[in-house]
């Protein structure tokens, strides 16, 4: 009995779907199907292509883009006369989905969606399989993790100049050669700013064999390098493992070898690999850690065949915990946040709360908060000596990112004092930390090779405040010298107490006994 109602209730439902058969509109082909060709659409996400089947009633499909290949139709449906579906979003923890559709119009294809910060709405015009193949992203694979990479380099975290913070994507040969210049007359080369980095935005296109070519804003990338080198200094280069760059230009995806090569050839010494559009191909530690390690591992060959060794420096914004991983993919120093932009509240975010775990940070290896806006404008003198002062605690590389040649003598003056740099450049490679808050206060302390201590005082507020050091803040026992680092005042005791300005900074270096 029990049986006979089951075989009742799922018979039903069957026999429906056989006297259906042939008549629905469901198992027919839909309008959607076949290839859908994109031209001219806007550049980010770049759809190229659409791609619908449909098969029994089941409706498969991909739009292709250019940052992120193929982005799969996930639960395409018709509804209300149009193709609905999800697409896998991504940096968005509020929305990992997002709602597309796609209607006919007069034989084309309309598309509207949107991913990350990319809106789409294009209309696409009917193709054929031959263009669908022409059009195909080709993916490559991601070869697996090798042994760590050893590395001699970055001693101390590295210093020099970037070109994003000031010039963005406008920069040029002649801009970079100026600022090598400036750097030497300025005497920041000899201050320890070594490197020259160009940033996102000299790229061009891929040549016939693949090699990427610079874009005719650097016309001879191997004179430019040679430029930078006689001067003493220093030449970094940029790119992504995504098929495009944060700003949009060529990404290594596919070419990674061939491109440490050509930077290794062209004389670089120093590589920022970026996280941009990659983050859809390589979306969880796994696959991120074997990203960098591609590159790790082609910058260390490269390096070796020409005899010049490659900086790595990782940017995925602190992802699954990079300063755990960053030295065994090559890297010396890994970005541990989102962009800086030139405001106090984004500096001391960064600064305060956001530098990287200390236990990570050390010769070789270290906890990169992103690059210095001192000099750009956006802050008051006291905000970037608490800019300064932060890195220098935090051990965080020192890579300027203004116009060298334009700068203030307050500028100069606070991005060449010796006493703040040996803080950040201290052999012992220990970065520091707060060890004391109080309201609106922050203590830091940064133990140095020579057994002294660095200790600042931050005041977050927005007012002046008052407050005094112990010697405990230092871990010792009593202080029988204290260096002011920014005036460079030198007294045999603490004083009673400090006044420190309003998002201003009191740092000193003291030695003392330790406790016992
Ligand atoms: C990202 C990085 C920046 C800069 C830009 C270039 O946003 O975090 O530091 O390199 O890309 O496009």
């Amino acid at each position: 009995m029990k049986h006979a109602l089951i075989k009742a209730a799922t018979l039903a439902p069957m026999l429906a779907g056989a006297l259906l058969a042939g008549t629905s509109p469901v198992l027919a082909k839909t309008a959607y199907d076949g290839v859908w060709l994109f031209d001219d659409t806007p550049p980010t996400p770049g759809v190229t292509m659409m791609q619908i089947t449909s098969k029994g009633g089941k409706i498969a499909g991909s739009v292709t883009t250019k940052w992120y290949g193929p982005v799969e139709m996930m639960n395409p449906h018709i509804e209300g006369g149009v193709l609905k579906f999800e697409a896998r979003n991504l940096n968005d923890r509020d929305h990992p989905t997002r709602s597309w559709s796609v209607a006919i119009e007069d034989g084309h294809a309309h598309l509207k969606g949107r991913i990350w910060e990319s809106e789409v709405d294009s209309t696409g015009r009917p193709g054929t399989a031959k263009d669908a193949k022409a059009r195909a992203f080709q993916f490559t694979a991601l070869p697996a993790m090798g042994t760590p990479i050893p590395s001699k380099l970055a001693a101390t975290p590295p210093m020099g100049w970037s070109s994003w913070n000031k010039f963005a994507e406008h920069i040029d040969d002649k801009t970079v050669r100026a600022m090598a210049d400036a750097m030497v007359s300025s005497g920041l080369r000899d201050a320890g700013y070594i490197y020259i980095n160009i940033d996102d935005g000299w790229q061009g296109e891929r040549d016939a064999k693949g090699v990427l070519q610079p874009n005719a804003k650097f016309p001879d990338m191997k004179a430019l390098t040679a430029y930078v080198h006689s001067k003493g200094l220093k030449i970094g280069i940029y790119s992504s493992q995504g098929p495009k760059t944060c700003a949009g230009y060529i990404g290594s995806y596919g070419h990674v070898k061939q491109d440490a090569d050509t930077y290794a050839d062209w004389g670089f010494d120093y590589l920022k690999y970026d996280l941009c559009s990659g983050e859809w191909f390589y979306a969880d530690a796994d696959t991120v850690k074997r990203s960098y390690y591609e590159m790790g591992k082609a910058l260390q060959e490269a390096g070796k065949r020409t005899g010049r060794d490659i900086l790595f420096s990782l940017c995925e914004y602190g992802r699954f915990d990079v300063g755990s991983w960053g030295r065994d993919v090559g890297g010396q120093l890994w970005r541990t946040t989102g962009d800086i932009t030139d405001d106090y509240p984004t500096m001391a975010k960064i600064g305060f709360d956001k530098n990287g775990n200390p236990a990570w940070a050390g010769p070789h290896g270290w906890n990169d908060p992103d690059m210095l806006e001192i000099g750009n404008g956006g802050m008051s003198a006291d905000e970037y000596r608490t800019h300064m002062s932060l890195w220098a605690m935090s051990a965080a590389p020192l890579m300027m990112g203004h116009d060298l040649r334009e700068m203030s003598a307050e500028t100069l003056a606070m991005l060449t004092n010796r006493r703040v740099i040996a803080v950040d450049q201290d052999a012992l490679g220990v970065q520091g930390k707060a060890v004391r808050k109080a309201g609106t206060m922050e203590v830091w302390s940064k133990p140095l090779a020579d057994g002294r201590v660095a200790l600042a005082l931050f005041n977050r507020g927005d007012a002046p405040a008052p407050l005094a050091l112990a010697p405990a803040d230092a871990g010792l026992a009593a202080i029988d010298s204290v260096e002011d680092v920014w005036s460079g005042a030198r007294s045999a005791a603490l004083p009673a107490g400090y006044q420190v300005p309003a998002r201003g900074v009191v740092m000193v270096v003291v030695h003392g006994a330790e406790a016992s």
